[in-house]
């Protein structure tokens, strides 16, 4: 089997909104059950881990059916009175999620507004964490790594384009590019050569030096793309990354992204252009939370 690059296990992502009181205890209760699952799971897989996963997995099923008296009182043994004048809203933003991406893959996310696509593509890229599950990138489990290690697993191993580019439109193409190797202590020089590689591998060596605002929105957007895999990551994600590009730029920059796909970059796209996703060879479509149905071909 392919070498699995990143991988969610039952990931759930709930919110909740005003007075719910009985779903933030539950909420609170899984979570930190979950930590102590987690610190658990670090030291080796007792019988006393197995059972806490259990627990954790019937609290979460009862959450996302709603019922969180029940859901606390199998996190926490204790008991909550149902409350009838709870006002405010649980969202279910990601349920019970499991998802493996190989390397060299192309994804693209499909699905309605606020189906969860850009929640699932904070999970993958680190960005956010989930209320309760396992993400592992390359192996190694995320949830359990220390926060303050996050930053730098995420600048090292991760590339993100976003839908409106984020350059400084002020600094030189070139400039933008070296902006991710500013902080991995890379001498001048070198930093301008691999930036220079980078945008001439999306095709704008002959743009280096012209200012961000001084670029088509296809060429902004290869800049940022060149930005994204400067520092070789495992993965880049692109939320909406051709959403603000008319069709002849948004063909460009799946060209690009096609390309280096062919060369191994693995990328993960979300998108609500059909034209865009017909490029994948995985499609993902999310609806309510939940991955509603994959197509392969
Ligand atoms: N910080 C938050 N607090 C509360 N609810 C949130 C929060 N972020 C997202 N949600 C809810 O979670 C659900 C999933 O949101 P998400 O942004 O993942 O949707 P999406 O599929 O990316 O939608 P779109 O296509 O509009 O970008 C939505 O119902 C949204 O309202
Ligand atoms: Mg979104």
């Amino acid at each position: 089997m392919a070498e699995s690059v990143l991988q969610l296990n039952n990931v759930t992502k709930t919110y909740v909104l005003g007075k719910r009181k009985n779903a933030q205890k539950a909420q609170k209760a899984i979570h930190k059950l979950q930590k102590k699952y987690e610190k658990l799971a670090a030291k080796g897989n007792s019988e006393l881990t197995k059972q806490i996963r259990k627990k954790l997995n019937q609290a979460q099923t009862f959450f996302a059916a709603d019922k969180f008296e029940a859901s606390y009182h199998v996190a926490t043994g204790k008991t909550l009175k149902k409350r009838r004048r709870d006002r405010g809203d649980v969202v279910h933003a990601l349920n019970n999620v499991s998802l493996a991406i190989q390397k060299g893959e192309l994804v693209a996310i499909m699905g309605p507004s606020g189906s969860g696509k850009s929640t699932l593509v904070n999970m993958l890229g680190l960005l956010d964490e989930p209320t309760a599950g396992e993400i592992y990138l390359q192996g190694r489990g995320v949830t359990s790594i220390r926060r303050h290690e996050l930053p730098e697993i995420r600048s090292r191993e991760l590339g993100f384009v976003f839908q409106s580019f984020n350059l400084i439109p002020t600094l030189t193409a070139l400039e933008n590019v070296m902006l991710p190797l500013k902080y991995a202590g890379i001498h001048l020089r070198r930093r301008k050569d691999i930036a220079r590689k980078a945008l001439e591998r999306v095709g704008l060596g002959d743009r280096l030096n012209h200012d961000a605002n001084e670029l088509s929105g296809g060429q902004r957007q290869r800049v940022a793309i060149a930005r994204s895999i400067v520092n070789n990551p495992a993965i880049v994600f692109g939320d909406e990354l051709t959403g603000e590009l008319d069709s002849k730029m948004t063909q460009e920059v799946m060209k690009l992204v096609l390309s280096l796909n062919k060369k191994g970059q693995t990328f993960i796209i979300v998108t609500h252009n059909p034209d865009v996703a017909k490029h994948a060879k995985r499609i993902i479509y999310m609806r309510d939370g939940r991955i509603e149905k994959e197509t392969q071909h």
